[in-house]
């Protein structure tokens, strides 16, 4: 096979079905950073949230539909009129809207949740895709829990969708239930057994309950599938959804094998994922394929040996092609904007000269303090000061006394919409003593579910990085920060973290259909 046969067409859902992951929940401003850094990337479509669900999707979706400007913005529904409606009017104005909606087909769903005899699922494709494509040119169709559903039912169901004018039909491994071998029959079958298959993209979207939603979906893409739904750091609900970086990096590495290709510019992927792990504080576990920590460190001395003789021994890819930096180029305090501008473009961040101006001020401070700074420490300025919600909390100054003869106290500046206020407060620690003031200075009234520290660069005179979770009234909100100084940098997480909260207290999520 050849030409845009062999292109696959990824479709990310990290706004999506990402952000049902436990406490990534965005606003519509870090919504609109992600979709830009999406297209950056190169994904083809972007599904940017479910607009039926709450005001605030609804306008992110919007926001987003207004913004970009080559990959489609895709907008969730189930197979419902109001939904549909809610759907079409949050992407109308893109420049390639794509309405996706979807029903489930199998028995168990059709017995406990959806009460609907197998007719009238059919009949409700029918009317629901009929008006999706009244409505939008481009549309997806998605038969939810199709891998636990009866295959015969479910090629009726995609021949009724796109008879009814889906261009795409998704097949939704919901649970993670099915393995390789079973999908690949499956969308054989579909293929052999679907009418008019050919005028339609075969898509998947696999979740990871069993660790094989990146194995399935290149299975499917085997048996003929051209499009994956997949998200940054493979985040979604429960287990996750098939991770970006693994299937792009699958298809790149082994052309030999697959003979596919994708639109994805892969020195895009770190970036991507850091603002991912940034916005939605769900660290990326060390050993993860492509973006972990450990993805390219070689540690026993038969690997080290052999890497330094010939990198490809024990290297499948290097850590450039996936925007990696290796740099030798250190800067610190004599380095100029130039320099900086110049780093930064090739740590993959395209931004603007006011945002340049923004993290050359923030350098320029940290360069003070810490002679060196490494790649990892520009990219922590530009999480910090580019990528952040907007400040209802902004830390202003912090003093801490500690040491083993005075009682830990903290003073602490904040603003408080624009309004200056100060305190001091004690602890049992100086961390404990700048939480307390913190925390009791806005009012809160929350719980600390978790607080990790960790030096983003080697020295004692590294950043250090700090992410705290809060939680209230089961609303969870995390926080980043960072600075050479240890305390400074929990100031900044925990302000960070409630503004978030302030944020999530603002999104009602009325009687939202959680997938
Ligand atoms: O997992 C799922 O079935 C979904 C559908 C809406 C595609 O997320
Ligand atoms: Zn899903």
């Amino acid at each position: 096979m050849k030409g845009s046969q062999d292109r696959i067409i990824i479709f990310d859902t990290t706004l999506r079905d990402g952000e049902q992951s436990p406490g990534a929940s965005m606003d519509v401003h870090e919504k609109v950073l992600v979709a830009k850094q999406l297209e950056i990337l190169g994904v083809d479509k972007i599904e940017a949230g479910f607009p039926i669900t709450s005001p605030g999707d609804f306008d992110a979706v919007q926001a987003i539909a207004g913004e970009i400007e080559k990959s489609s913005v895709v907008g969730l529904c189930r197979a419902k009129d109001e939904d549909i409606q809610a759907a079409w009017g949050a992407i109308k104005d893109a420049r390639k809207p794509c309405i996706h909606t979807f029903i489930a087909t199998s028995d168990i769903h059709l017995k406990y949740q959806l009460r609907m005899s197998q007719d009238e699922v059919l009949k409700s494709v029918e009317h629901s895709v009929s008006l999706s494509k009244s409505l939008c040119a481009d549309v997806e169709f998605s038969a939810m829990d199709a891998t636990r559903s009866d295959w015969d039912f479910l090629a009726d169901v995609y021949t009724v969708a796109i008879a009814s004018g889906a261009g795409t039909i998704n097949v939704p491994d919901t649970v993670g239930y099915t393995n390789p071998q079973e999908f690949f029959n499956l969308i054989t079958h579909l293929k052999k057994k679907v009418k008019d298959i050919e005028k339609a993209v075969i898509s998947v979207h696999c979740h990871n309950d069993l660790g094989m939603a990146v194995a399935n979906s290149v299975s499917a893409v085997m048996a003929g599938a051209r499009q994956i739904e997949c998200t940054i750091n493979g985040i979604g609900e429960r287990a996750g959804n098939t991770s970006l970086e693994e299937v792009v990096m699958i298809f790149n590495v082994r052309k030999d094998l697959y003979g596919v290709t994708s639109n994805i510019d892969t020195t895009q992927i770190y970036p991507t994922s850091r603002l991912i792990t940034h916005i939605t504080g769900i660290p990326v576990q060390p050993n993860k394929a492509i973006v972990g920590a450990n993805a390219f460190a070689h540690e026993s001395g038969i690997h080290q040996d052999g890497y330094l003789k010939e990198r490809s021994t024990y290297e499948i890819m290097t850590p450039e092609a996936v925007g990696l930096g290796t740099s030798s180029l250190v800067l610190g305090k004599h380095s100029g904007k130039h320099a900086l501008s110049k780093r930064l473009e090739q740590l993959g961040y395209r931004l603007d000269d006011k945002d340049v101006k923004k993290v050359f001020k923030r350098f320029k401070e940290i360069a003070d303090k810490k002679k060196e700074i490494f790649d990892e420490d520009i990219e922590a300025i530009v999480l910090e000061e580019i990528y952040r919600v907007p400040d209802k909390y902004v830390l202003k100054n912090i003093v801490v006394n500690s040491g083993t003869v005075v009682v830990p106290t903290a003073t602490v500046q904040l603003a408080v919409d624009n309004k200056l206020i100060q305190e001091a407060g004690f602890g049992n620690g100086p961390v404990d003593a700048l939480y307390k003031t913190i925390i009791r200075m806005a009012g809160f009234d929350v719980e600390l579910k978790s607080f990790t520290v960790k030096a983003i660069t080697g020295g004692t005179d590294a950043q250090g990085e700090v992410t705290i979770e809060l939680t209230d009234k089961g609303r969870t909100a995390v926080g980043q920060g960072s600075d050479p100084d240890i305390l400074v940098a929990c100031a900044r997480a925990l302000v960070n973290a409630m503004n978030r909260m302030e944020f999530l207290k603002t999104r009602q999520r009325s009687d939202a259909p959680h997938l």
